[in-house]
């Protein structure tokens, strides 16, 4: 007969419990009240805004490792690195949006058929593309993410919420407008070796 502890037999403790299931704790949309001295207005505001913010940072990430990987042309290395020098930056966008989401109680999108019913950056073909082509879907996801950014930063402002404000305004728009402009000058038609 086996020793018992709680009336589970010894041999059965080390087995992992596994395949469990129960109810969610919070429903997407519902947003907790956090001891942060914010209104609850403020903070179910910033939370949807933040959630479409999430989409497109994580629909304009994939953009970048799409292109990083179905590159083409004389100017694959630069571009190659570049691309994912930018992929590694949204990534990391990516991460301190959905905290600050969770930070004011809300649930952040984490999963690619939820971002891809959020986001409104127009979805890509799956085949290659030629660079001024890509570079061109790059930009305008920049600039819809841009667009958003700054009124939710306004809105934000206007409700209190200034953590909020200062990761659109510090993180995301600083970020954007800076690989705009390292994308953007490569669509800049000057001589390669013979001047005008
Ligand atoms: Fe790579």
């Amino acid at each position: 007969m086996s020793k018992t502890r709680n009336a589970v037999p010894v041999a059965d403790r080390a087995r992992p419990i596994d395949r469990q299931k129960a109810r969610e704790i919070q429903a997407f949309g519902r947003v907790v009240h956090m001891p942060i001295a914010l209104s609850e207005t403020a903070a179910r505001q910033s939370v949807e805004n933040l959630n479409q913010v999430l989409a497109d940072t994580v629909t304009l990430r994939d953009l970048y490792k799409k292109h990083h990987w179905q590159l083409a042309g004389p100017t694959f290395y630069q571009l190659h690195l570049l691309f994912d020098k930018h992929y590694e930056e949204q990534n990391e966008l990516v991460d301190a949006i959905a905290e600050r989401i969770q930070m004011l109680g809300g649930i952040s999108l984490a999963m690619a058929a939820d971002v891809a019913e959020t986001t409104i950056v127009p979805r890509p073909p799956k085949g290659r593309e030629e660079v001024p082509v890509q570079i061109s879907r790059l930009l305008h996801a920049h600039e819809i993410l841009l667009e958003e950014a700054r009124s939710m930063a306004r809105q934000a402002t206007e409700s209190g919420d200034d953590g909020t404000n200062d990761l659109l305004v510090s993180d995301i728009i600083r970020t954007n407008e800076k690989q705009v402009w390292f994308l953007a000058q490569h669509l800049v038609d000057v001589p390669l070796v013979k001047a005008d």
